[in-house]
């Protein structure tokens, strides 16, 4: 029986420094590459929320979206929206997009290489 491979290498930090606290407005996102992957990172009500940035729809990048006062970013492309708090399309939850932990260390914004299923309701870091 074969141990389950870590998806972070060893010797590697989980979490990547993707932004300086101050950098986003309230309501603003970009696009930041954690690892391999694109992720969709907002500040919403304070609190800086990471998804990917890959529309499960026909691609966009969900970073350029619009985020609204639920903190429901909206496509751009063609207006489907997703829960910044759990990854989950608006219109099924059944849908949706990994989701990644925050953490700020100092005055930097880091985000964990390990994704998280729009189902998977563990909590991330306080
Ligand atoms: S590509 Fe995102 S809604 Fe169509």
């Amino acid at each position: 029986m074969s141990e389950p491979q870590p998806s972070v290498p060893a010797g590697e930090d989980e979490f990547i420094t993707v932004a300086k606290l101050g950098d986003l407005a309230e309501g603003e996102g970009r696009t930041v590459e954690v690892g391999n992957r694109l992720v969709a990172l907002f500040l919403h009500q304070g609190q800086h929320l990471a998804i990917d940035d890959f529309c499960p729809h026909q691609g966009a990048s969900l970073g350029a979206g619009c985020l609204d006062e639920e903190g429901a970013v909206a496509c751009p492309w063609h207006g489907w929206r997703f829960r910044m708090t759990d990854g989950t399309w608006c219109d099924n939850p059944r849908i949706g997009v990994d989701r990644f932990a925050v953490r700020i260390a100092g005055d930097e914004v880091q985000v964990s290489r390990q994704p998280i299923p729009p189902s998977d309701e563990s909590p991330g870091p306080a």
